[in-house]
């Protein structure tokens, strides 16, 4: 057992300030605090001593952890005593200051009688705890050297000290207890035993063992609420930890649904139990925890988790490459055996969701059970994990129920019938039993203790709630006024609340009544008091049943106090703060916060930038007609949504856009009219539309030139050149770029709102028009545009790095030297670490299409398995779709090299056919058509020399722009090997020297290698 012991500093002097009546009065009132709180813990409280407190822990009845529990109860008198102070500070101007002393010893049975304990009964132990007391600081709790071995693994301690005690003449061990550990089921509540549920323990059960063994799995608990959901991990959790595994626990919360990152921050933090700390300490604890992680991806870590330095910046990527890299860096952050939970996901964030259904890919290779429980309706990423297991809670059997209810009731033969009817009614649902019991007791049908009712009516007479939320209701309905508001705010805050939130919302909380009914559990003890709700269903009965006014005016409040309480995290907050502001009816101030989130969020993750615009874009088009920034406020929002669509491959051709056409037509707004146009683009583009995009292309082109401002043509350049330049069109390639080379004014970052240098880019657009229409100058063009995107970030180097090599070397134009290999693997790297999904499958291409055109079998293979990944890549993600025939023909080159000629000809001819169709031919359909005539007079069967001849006509008849240079040479290679084949040499001969001479006259490199090898 442990003693308590707590006694007033100088209390003496206090008398004589305030004299003896005042004093008694304060140490009554002191008293009845800490006897409130020893309750708590399971303690008893002994005799009063004039001015202290005595409590036993441990005794009489025996408690395990009382030790724990003694000193929790320590720092919560303290925690008190501080509050009664500064009443009586205000009110008699003296200072009340406690101090705590504990000690543990053993207690021989038999010494403890039934009243209040005497020095006789455990003397010796008492009266090292009043030693202690005496030598703790004024506001402080001393442990004995034997109380400080029980706690140590839970406790924050002081370092050991010497205590010298009046009138003892030697020093005694002791050490201060600083702070216990939170946790959350550290004093169980009195729970039902578990009945049923046989099968599913052992089922995970046996996952768990797996797990250990270094198999994981993932695990979904799926059922309605009140089914047994979170029993049946806690019970799964106490087997874990049991096995010396460590548990990680976190939520989801339903006002949340729509604050990105915050459930996988969550599991972050418990996972590296960083909780608790501050950001400065937690951010040490992360690199403890991950030592070999890059410093650049802890930074994203922080960031991530919210603990982030706000004097460090962040490093400047998108948010796919953020993702990848946050995935990898979160991967390595455990080894050891660990079960993971998140409860209630039918509630998780949509970011949390993907990136958590991204992190367990690993976890069967690794030793670690998560645990997810959800309600049926959830299908999120998370419910759909390859290989989960998922496990459905049933209702209990009837026998189990009548057991549950047994239980709950006692079997006094008064609660007999009863019991009857409340399992009848509970139908298989343990948490409504619990609740109809709950308020049967409340109500006064049942007297006496849990487990040992006695029923004072008969059952007949008795009519219970028919659901288990009007159950709840009616039992909320019965609190006092107080209790009731607190809880009402409570279940405004979440499933979790401090007692200083809820003051700082300006009510004046009532929790022990809450607590004792069970309605809440407090799961910190220390500092500001922490609560949660005893079960959701609570907090969305407490929630719905209020006034909407009432409600609406507290969720304004609870939105200030999350901006004012912590305003350097304004900006990651404000999806919550939109969320608050949005229930609280004040739409204008909503609409800012989600804007606000929206921008937040562009640089972390591009889906919930857009669900937040989608937010404000609601909002905006429920405002009243007369409002004057009406047509202002929804274009915004819908302007941001349709420019970046294409980046999560949603689609807003049609009716998307169409209405902001509208929109911006009525209201002169021609800037963000252009700005969806480009994104549009790029969504025809990544569709294969390549017709429609150059269309499209040309009329923002046009309308940007309209507005006339020179930031926004660059800006929006890149998008609309990429179009022309996919449907072939050099020549406005060629005046485009050059509009924006002189626009520019040698800036590299100007108009940099979508790209980091936009003029790096026109350089590679005006070498590629240039090459294709054999004007000089190309190759200055590549080198200042590789340079100048070099220097500006890894996502202009990519895109550039594309421009120059990935058409250039595919189109004979240069050559996969080593020189163009160690660019083109440098920008791979940039666009692995920071570019987001798309930018890093082009640098893939660029990768592939190179190595197929080197001369060493291991560079073509890895260069077609390369391909088979990206062209995979494109297919399935649907996008990138006009890069897809290229990609497609020189893969099928490789099968044809790998012997499965006939297969590849079947491809390459689709691929070819599919560019015509989309007014590429004179595009990519120039090294296509190159690359299916050379495979087919490979083959050199009778039709697929006439198919071949065929192909080169079609080619050659295509109308073009004058001088199409690339098209000529193409040809006259063509021409050769078909000559060739036909096996007229002069003609032969002739068309291969002629294509030496161009290839020399133009500088054109690979085709130049290409005649050489010529026979
Ligand atoms: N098999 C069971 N035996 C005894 N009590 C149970 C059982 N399943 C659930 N309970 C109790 O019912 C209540 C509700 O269960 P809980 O796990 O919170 O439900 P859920 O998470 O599915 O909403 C809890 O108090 C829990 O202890
Ligand atoms: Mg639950």
């Amino acid at each position: 057992m442990t003693v308590l012991f707590a006694d007033v500093v100088h209390s003496m002097d206090i008398a004589a300030a305030v004299g003896a009546e005042r004093l008694r009065e304060i140490m009554t009132d002191l008293v009845n605090r800490a006897a409130v709180v020893v309750q708590r813990y399971g303690g008893t409280v002994g005799s009063f001593t004039g001015d202290g407190v005595m409590a036993v822990f441990g005794a009489p009845t025996a408690l395990e952890d009382h030790a724990v529990r003694a000193c929790l109860a320590a720092l919560g008198i303290q925690e008190d005593a501080k509050r009664l102070a500064s009443d009586v500070q205000e009110r008699d101007g003296v200072e009340l200051l406690l101090r705590v002393g504990l000690n543990s010893g053993k207690v021989i049975a038999g010494e403890i009688g039934s009243g209040p304990f005497g020095y006789t009964a455990v003397g010796e132990q008492v009266g090292m705890a009043q030693r202690m007391e005496s030598g703790a600081p004024p506001r402080g709790v001393m442990l004995s050297a034997s109380t400080a071995r029980l706690v140590e693994g839970t406790a924050a301690l002081g370092e050991p000290e010497l205590v010298q005690i009046k009138g003892a003449d030697k020093p005694v061990a002791a050490r201060r207890l600083l702070g216990m550990e939170e946790r959350r089921r550290l004093i169980e509540r009195v729970e039902s035993n578990l009945v049923g549920r046989r099968w599913e323990m052992s089922a995970v059960e046996g996952l768990l063992d797996r797990a250990i063994d270094g198999h994981g799995s993932v695990v979904g608990v799926v059922g309605p609420p009140g089914i047994g959901k979170s029993r049946l991990v806690s019970e799964v959790s106490a087997l874990a930890t049991a096995r010396g595994v460590e548990v990680f626990s976190t939520y989801c919360e339903s006002h949340a649904t729509d604050v990105p990152f915050r459930v996988v921050a969550r599991v972050l933090r418990a996972a590296t139990q960083v909780s608790g700390l501050d950001d400065h300490a937690a951010r040490a604890r992360l690199r403890a925890v991950m030592p070999e992680a890059d410093p650049e991806d802890m930074l994203l870590l922080d960031d991530l988790m919210g603990i982030a330095d706000p004097n460090v910046v962040l490093p400047r990527i998108d948010p796919d490459a953020r993702r990848r890299r946050l995935i990898k860096a979160a991967s390595l952050a455990r080894k050891a055996p660990a079960v993971y939970v998140v409860e209630d996901t039918h509630w998780i964030d949509e970011v949390s969701d993907s990136m958590l259904a991204d992190l367990v890919t690993v976890v069967p290779q690794t030793p670690t059970l998560v645990l997810i429980t959800y309600r049926p309706e959830y299908t999120g990423a998370l419910s759909r994990v390859p290989g989960a297991q998922s496990i459905a809670l049933a209702p209990l059997t009837d026998p189990d129920t009548a057991t549950l209810v047994a239980q709950l009731l006692g079997s006094d033969p008064s609660v007999g019938e009863l019991g009857q009817m409340v399992a009848e009614r509970a139908a298989g649902n343990p948490f409504f039993a619990e609740e109809i019991v709950r308020e049967l007791a409340e109500r006064g049908v049942l007297r006496g203790n849990r487990s040992a009712y006695i029923s004072t009516v008969g059952a007949a007479e008795v009519s219970v709630p028919a659901t288990v939320q009007a159950t709840i209701a009616a039992r909320i309905d019965r609190l006092d006024p107080a209790a009731k508001r607190t809880l009402s705010t409570a279940a405004i805050i979440g499933s979790k609340f401090s007692r200083d939130l809820l003051e700082t919302l300006g009510i004046d909380p009532v929790l022990d009544d809450l607590v004792g009914g069970e309605l809440i559990d407090q799961v910190t003890f220390t500092g500001d008091p922490a609560y949660v709700f005893h079960h959701p269903l609570i907090r969305t009965v407490a929630y719905e049943s209020q006034l909407k006014s009432d409600r609406a005016e507290l969720h304004r409040r609870l939105a200030a106090a999350i901006e004012s309480r912590n305003p350097a995290s304004a900006d990651e907050n404000a999806a919550l703060i939109a969320e608050h502001l949005e229930a609280a009816g004040d739409g204008h101030a909503a609409y800012d916060w989600h804007m606000r989130a929206a921008t937040w969020a562009t640089n972390r993750d591009i889906a919930a930038a857009r669900r937040s615009w989608e937010r404000a874009r609601r909002i905006a088009d429920a405002l009243p007609a007369e409002d004057p920034n009406r047509a202002a406020l929804r274009i915004a929002p819908r302007t941001m949504l349709c420019a970046t669509a294409f980046r999560v491959d949603e689609h807003v051709a049609g009716a998307r856009f169409d209405e902001l056409r509208e929109l911006c037509t009525a209201a002169g707004d021609k800037a963000s009219l252009a700005i969806a146009m480009a994104g549009l683009v790029m969504d025809h583009l990544y569709q294969g539309r390549t017709r429609e995009a150059s269309q499209l292309a040309s009329e923002a082109w046009e309308l940007t030139e309209s507005v006339g401002d020179a930031t926004l043509i660059v800006g929006l350049s890149e998008p609309l050149v990429s179009a022309k330049a996919g449907s072939a069109e050099s020549n406005d390639v060629l005046r485009w770029s050059q509009r924006v080379i002189d626009l520019a004014e040698g800036d590299p970052s100007k108009g940099n709102f979508i790209i980091g240098s936009p003029l790096a880019f026109a350089f590679a657009e005006r070498a590629a028009a240039r090459c294709t229409l054999g004007r000089p100058g190309w190759r200055d063009d590549q080198r200042h545009g590789l340079a100048m995107a070099r220097s500006t970030d890894p996502l202009s180097y990519a895109g550039v790095v594309h421009w120059v090599y990935g058409i250039g070397i595919p189109s004979g134009v240069l050559r996969p030297d080593d020189s163009a290999m160690r660019e083109i693997e440098d920008a791979l790297q940039g666009a692995d670490r920071s570019g987001d999904d798309h930018v890093l499958a082009i640098a893939h291409m660029t990768l592939g299409l190179a190595l197929v055109h080197r001369h060493t079998d291991t560079d073509r293979d890895h260069g077609h398995e390369l391909l088979a990944e990206v062209s995979d890549m494109f297919l399935r993600g649907g996008y990138l779709l006009f890069e897809l025939p290229i990609v497609n023909a020189y893969l099928a080159r490789e099968q044809a090299r790998d012997g499965d000629r006939d297969d590849a000809i079947t491809l390459m001819r689709t691929a070819a056919d599919h560019l015509i169709r989309q007014g590429q031919l004179l595009g990519w359909g120039i090294p296509a058509t190159g690359v299916l005539v050379e495979t087919l007079l490979n083959r050199a069967t009778d039709g697929d020399v006439a198919e071949a001849g065929a192909a080169i006509e079609r080619l050659a008849a295509a109308p073009a722009d004058e001088g199409l240079v690339i098209r000529e040479i193409w040809l006259l290679r063509s021409r050769a090997l078909l000559a060739r084949a036909h096996g007229a040499d002069t003609a032969y001969r002739d068309c291969r020297d002629r294509y030496r001479a161009m290839a020399k006259q133009f500088g054109f490199e690979g085709h130049l290698a290409w005649a050489e090898a010529m026979p």
